[in-house]
C-alpha cells in the first residue's frame, strides 16, 4: 500500500521539487518527505493557503458622482455570510429542546442528522414510514438557513440495515430499495443540499453481493432523475484517516467514483466527495492527510468533511489536551485545502452522546473542543470591520470569501451609500469594487 502510495505521489513530488528550485522562497511541503521542516514552517504554508484559496484582497475606490475621489472615505464592511460552511451533525433530540436549538443556529450552518433520515429510522417495519423526525429537523434547519446533507439513502454496511431488508431475495431487495429512494428523494427533492446515496460502499458491499457490481452506479442514476440538481456524494471512512487501510484510499475512492460517473446516463450527476473523517488518538499524518485532499481535489469537485471527530485518549478517559490538539491540526490542514468546502463536527452538544467527542456538556457550555472549534470560527471570518480611504479615495482590504454589505460615508458631508457584494475570484476577478456617494 505504502509503495502504491509513493508511486503514485512521485511525479507530483518531482514536480513541485522543480518548481521549488525555480521559485526558492517559498515553503514546499513535499519537499519535507525528503527533509525536516519545522511545525512553524507547516503552520505558515498553511497560512499562505488560507489567504491565497479562502480570502480576496479587494480594493475599493470611493468617488463622487462627478468622478472626484472622496478623500478619507470611511468604510463599514459586515460580513452577512460565508462561502464556507461549519455543521454539525444532530439528532431529533433537538425538537424539544430550545435552548440546543439556539446553541446550533447560532453557530452552524450546514448539517448532518445522526440516524433520523436513514432508511432503518423511516421504515423500520416494512411498510410503515415514519417521516416525523426528519421533517420536523429539516423545518427547523430551514427556518433558520442550515443546509442541510441528505444522509443517507441506503447503506452498503450489512449490519446496519433493517432485519426485514436483510431476507430479501434479491428481487424484493431490489423492488424495495427502489421504493425507498423513490419515497425519500420525492419527499425532500429540491430542500436538500445533497445526499450520501450509498454509504460506505468502499468498505461494504451489502447492495452489490445481491444486486450485482452497478448497484451504485444504478442508484446514483435513479438518485439523479429524482432531484437533479442535489450534490450525490460517496460517503467513506478511512480515507484521510489511515495510510494503512486497504478499502479506502484516495485512489480507490476517485476509481469507485469514476465508475460511477462513467455508468450510461450518470454523466450529468453532480458528483461530491464525502469525507467521514473519524480520526484516531494519535498524531495526525500531515503528508498523507496533505496528498489525500491533494489527490481528491484533483477532479475539481467538492470536499465535505461529514462526520469529523477525533477519539479521545483512551489511557485519559477525559477531554485529554492532545485530543484537542490533534483536532486542530486536523482543522487547520483541512481548511488549508481551498476544495474543502464544508466541515460538519460530528456530535455538537453532549445531549446527542458525547462518546467520542463534544462541544459542549449538558448545560451547553464549552468543552475545551468546543472552545478551539469556536475560536477557529472566529478567525476564520471577517466579521464586521472599518476601514479608512486614503487620499485617492481608495483602501485595501483582505476578507474572507462570501456575502457581504459595505456602507461608504463620506466624513464630510456624511452622506453615505451602500453596496452589497458577493465576494470570491469569479464574482470579483480583478478585485476592484468601486463605490459612488451622492454629493
Ligand atoms: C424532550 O423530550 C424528552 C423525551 O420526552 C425528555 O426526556 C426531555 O426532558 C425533553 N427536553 C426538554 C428540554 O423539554
Ligand atoms: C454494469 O454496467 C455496465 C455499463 O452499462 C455493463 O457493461 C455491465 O455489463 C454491467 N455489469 C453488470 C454485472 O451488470
Ligand atoms: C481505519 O483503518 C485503521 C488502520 O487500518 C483500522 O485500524 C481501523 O479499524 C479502521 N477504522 C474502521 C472504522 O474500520
Ligand atoms: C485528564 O486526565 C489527566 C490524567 O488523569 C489529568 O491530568 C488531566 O487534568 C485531565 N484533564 C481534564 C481536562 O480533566
Ligand atoms: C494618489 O494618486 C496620485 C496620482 O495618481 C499618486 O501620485 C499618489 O501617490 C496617490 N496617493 C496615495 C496616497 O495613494
Ligand atoms: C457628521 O457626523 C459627525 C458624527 O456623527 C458629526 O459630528 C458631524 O457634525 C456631521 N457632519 C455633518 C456635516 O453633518
Ligand atoms: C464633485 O462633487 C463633490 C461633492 O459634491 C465636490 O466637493 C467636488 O468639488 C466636485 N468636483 C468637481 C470637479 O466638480
Amino acid at each position: 500500500m505504502k509503495t502504491l502510495i509513493i508511486i503514485f505521489l512521485l511525479p507530483c513530488i518531482l514536480l513541485l521539487l522543480v518548481h521549488a528550485q525555480v521559485n526558492d522562497d517559498s515553503f514546499d511541503p513535499y519537499a519535507t518527505l525528503f527533509s525536516p521542516y519545522t511545525k512553524q514552517e507547516w503552520r505558515s504554508y498553511q497560512e499562505k493557503k488560507i489567504n491565497e484559496g479562502r480570502k480576496t484582497e479587494l480594493t475599493f475606490e470611493v468617488s463622487y458622482v462627478n468622478g472626484t475621489k472622496v478623500r478619507g472615505a470611511k468604510l463599514y464592511i459586515k460580513q452577512l455570510t460565508s462561502d464556507f460552511h461549519w455543521g454539525c451533525g444532530m439528532t431529533h433530540r433537538i425538537l424539544n429542546n430550545t435552548a440546543y436549538k439556539k446553541w446550533f443556529a447560532s453557530r452552524f450552518t450546514a448539517a448532518d442528522f445522526h440516524n433520523e433520515l436513514k432508511w432503518y429510522w423511516t421504515e423500520a417495519t416494512q411498510g410503515q414510514e415514519n417521516y416525523a423526525d426528519p421533517d420536523a429537523m429539516i423545518k427547523f434547519a430551514d427556518e433558520h438557513g442550515i443546509i442541510v446533507r441528505g444522509h443517507t439513502i441506503l447503506w452498503d454496511d450489512v449490519k446496519y440495515n433493517q432485519k426485514w431488508v436483510r431476507k430479501l431475495s434479491p428481487e424484493q431487495l431490489l423492488e424495495a430499495a427502489n421504493r425507498r429512494v423513490d419515497s425519500v428523494v420525492n419527499r425532500y427533492k429540491g430542500r436538500l443540499i445533497g445526499w450520501d446515496v450509498m454509504n460506505e460502499n468502499l468498505h461494504h458491499n451489502f447492495f452489490e453481493k445481491r444486486l450485482g457490481k452497478n448497484a451504485s452506479s444504478l442508484f446514483f442514476n435513479r438518485v439523479h432523475k429524482i432531484d437533479p440538481n442535489a450534490v450525490l456524494f460517496m460517503n467513506e471512512f478511512n480515507t484521510t484517516e489511515h495510510v494503512n487501510d486497504e478499502y479506502a484510499p484516495p485512489v480507490k475512492y476517485l476509481r469507485r467514483m469514476k465508475k460511477i460517473q462513467s455508468f450510461p446516463g450518470n454523466s450529468e450527476v453532480k458528483m461530491g466527495i464525502g469525507l467521514e473523517s473519524h480520526y484516531g488518538a494519535e498524531p495526525i499524518d500531515f503528508h498523507y492527510v496533505r496528498s489525500s485532499l491533494d489527490s481528491l481535489s484533483q477532479t475539481g469537485l467538492p470536499i465535505w468533511l461529514t462526520e469529523l471527530d477525533v477519539k479521545m485518549d483512551p489511557n485519559l478517559k477525559n477531554w485529554s489536551g492532545l485530543q484537542v490538539i490533534y483536532l486542530e491540526e486536523i482543522l487547520r490542514e483541512s481548511f488549508s485545502h481551498e476544495a474543502v468546502k464544508a466541515m460538519i463536527i460530528w456530535t455538537g452538544a453532549s445531549i446527542d452522546g458525547c462518546d467520542v467527542m463534544c462541544m459542549a456538556d449538558e448545560n451547553l457550555v464549552n468543552t475545551p473542543i468546543g472552545d478551539l472549534i469556536d475560536g477557529l470560527m472566529e478567525e476564520w471570518r471577517t466579521g464586521e470591520i472599518e476601514a479608512m480611504a486614503d487620499f485617492n479615495g481608495s483602501c485595501q482590504v483582505s476578507v474572507f470569501n462570501g456575502g457581504y454589505e459595505v456602507k461608504v460615508v463620506d466624513p464630510v458631508s456624511n452622506a453615505s451609500s451602500r453596496v452589497s457584494l458577493k465576494v470570491d475570484k469569479v464574482s470579483i476577478p480583478d478585485k476592484m469594487v468601486h463605490v459612488q456617494i451622492m454629493g
